[in-house]
């Protein structure tokens, strides 16, 4: 091995270590670790008994999106608030309003629920950035469909800044768990341009929430899977078997049953995956073949094959980790912005579809994949087929990780077989999946 070999490798054992270190900070993704959805609560104006504000929820996570059926975002009222009216969002229950005559509140429980109105929804209850039903792209995706708004006018409130409290206990549901939130932290008043930037106002007082995701919390079954093969060896490694979870004996008919195990808030939420029966149980794989060696270059062909009848993935994307992402040189039919969140090293891609093309992963069945071909500039230092380097070592779909096969399954070069299992490449490989799987369940 040579000396930068060692080195990389320095890096990248150095690198697995901080990841683990971090570990007790429970919702702590590696390869987006500032990643958070931020709720902005900015109070515009003061009103006779309260206050109307506009709140803004930025989804600041490279890759982790909200898809429909949308977010839901609920909060603790300090005194005895009421909601009033709204704008571009209403609360899921009225609740008890019944001490009110004549004016009747929108919203008078103690703990209301909010979410998005849907798209449509008549011009004069909507404001800036409402109404999408409450998808929100990803940061690297979509910046500008990244920012969701309601405004709600808020009574028995304060109605200083001295008086006004904070709301407490946020909770944010993506519909289901794997948000948390820590407290309303009273900041620095944002402000705000007119559209020709002429003019600049504030608000009178805002305050900050901060959410971070942890899969953990979500759901403790994985929902993705990856598959591998090469030129070099007829082998395809499947899917680890029930590496989704595994057929119920119940209830097999032909098909498989639902996975409890996949969703995520049965009864609450209408997605119910009915996944196709597999190995694997998994609703997505993810298909890496290492396709033609130039003397130069390489070529990897990817495939995301959806199992799920119930589900048509929009706005997917994926997050690979490969050594050789510095030197992608061509990529075809998916987007790709490289994700370096330490700097230096510059190993993790994400790769999402082109618009109105391939950005539509379709339910399961003949048209439920989407495919691409990767084109990597060798670095003669680096660069072997030997010891399954040209694998990827970590997959996320859609901001989930995806369940690898055992580094000593991996298509082995002919003839790599005897030096195969105590080569240090693949030591630092299963120290990667066990750290990679204590930091699932740490
Ligand atoms: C939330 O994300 C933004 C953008 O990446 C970052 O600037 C901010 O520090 C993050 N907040 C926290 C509390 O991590
Ligand atoms: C409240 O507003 C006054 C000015 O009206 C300002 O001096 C004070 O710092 C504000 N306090 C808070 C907590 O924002
Ligand atoms: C916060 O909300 C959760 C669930 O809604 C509830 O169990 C908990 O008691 C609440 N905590 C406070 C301090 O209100
Ligand atoms: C509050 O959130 C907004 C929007 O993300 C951000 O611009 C601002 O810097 C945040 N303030 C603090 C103190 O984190
Ligand atoms: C599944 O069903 C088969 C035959 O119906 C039975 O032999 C087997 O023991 C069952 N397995 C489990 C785990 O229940
Ligand atoms: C997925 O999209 C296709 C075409 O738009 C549609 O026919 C199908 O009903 C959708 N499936 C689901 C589960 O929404
Ligand atoms: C990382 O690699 C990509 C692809 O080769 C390149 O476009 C990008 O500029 C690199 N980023 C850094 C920070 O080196
Ligand atoms: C890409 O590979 C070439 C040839 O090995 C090398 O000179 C160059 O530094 C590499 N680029 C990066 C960003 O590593
Ligand atoms: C291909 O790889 C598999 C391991 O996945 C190995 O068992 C097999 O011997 C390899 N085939 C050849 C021709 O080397
Ligand atoms: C290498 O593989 C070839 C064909 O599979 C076989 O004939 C040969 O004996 C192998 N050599 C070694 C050293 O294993």
């Amino acid at each position: 091995m040579s000396s930068s070999q060692l080195s990389k490798l320095t890096i990248l054992v150095l690198f697995v270590l901080s990841c683990t270190c971090f570990t007790s900070t429970e919702a702590y993704d590696a390869l987006d670790p500032t990643g958070n959805i931020t709720i902005k609560w900015d109070i515009i104006s003061w009103t006779p008994d309260g206050y109307v504000a506009v709140v803004t929820m930025y989804n600041f996570q490279q890759y982790r999106h909200i898809q429909s059926p949308g977010w839901s975002l609920g909060w603790t009222w300090a005194k005895k608030e009421v909601i009033w009216t709204m704008l571009g969002g209403q609360t899921t229950e009225q609740g008890d309003c019944s001490k009110f005559k004549g004016n009747i509140p929108h919203c008078c429980k103690k703990t209301p629920t909010v979410v998005d109105l849907l798209p449509g929804t008549p011009y004069n209850q909507q404001i800036a950035n409402c109404c999408k039903g409450g998808v929100l792209s990803s940061w690297a995706q979509d910046p500008p469909n990244a920012v969701s708004s309601f405004q709600v006018s808020v009574g028995q409130a304060g109605t200083s800044n001295k008086t006004v409290r904070v709301p407490k206990n946020f909770t944010l549901k993506a519909p289901g768990p794997g948000y948390t939130c820590g407290p309303a932290k009273i900041v620095k008043p944002s402000r705000f341009f007119t559209t020709d930037k002429r003019r600049v106002t504030q608000a009178l007082m805002t305050w900050n929430v901060t959410c971070t995701y942890s899969q953990f919390l979500a759901q403790k079954t994985p929902t993705c899977c990856v598959s591998l093969s090469s030129f070099y060896n007829n082998t395809i490694v499947p899917c680890p078997t029930c590496a989704c979870g595994c057929q119920s004996n119940t209830s097999l008919s032909g098909g498989c049953p639902h996975i409890a195990s996949v969703v995520p808030n049965p009864g609450k939420t209408p997605i119910a995956p009915l996944v196709q029966c597999t190995r694997h149980m998994c609703p997505i794989r993810v298909h890496w073949h290492v396709k033609i060696n130039y003397k130069q270059y390489w070529r990897v062909k990817i495939t995301i094959t959806n199992f799920n009848y119930n589900m048509n993935y929009s706005q997917w994307n994926l997050v690979v980790q490969h050594p050789n992402f510095d030197n992608l040189t061509q990529i075809f039919s998916f987007n790709f912005k490289p994700l370096t969140p330490y700097g230096v090293i510059n190993d993790t891609a994400m790769l999402w579809g082109v618009k109105f093309y391939n950005d539509l992963l379709m339910q399961a069945g003949p048209a439920g994949n989407v495919q691409s071909e990767l084109l990597f500039q060798k670095d003669q230092a680096t660069f072997t087929f030997e010891k399954g380097w040209a694998f990827p070592r970590r997959i996320y779909f859609n901001g989930d990780n995806c369940v690898m096969p055992p580094p000593d399954s991996y298509p082995w070069l002919p003839n790599a077989s005897s030096r195969h299992l105590t080569s240090p490449l693949v030591l630092l490989m299963t120290f990667l999946s066990a750290m990679a799987l204590l930091h699932e369940f740490v």
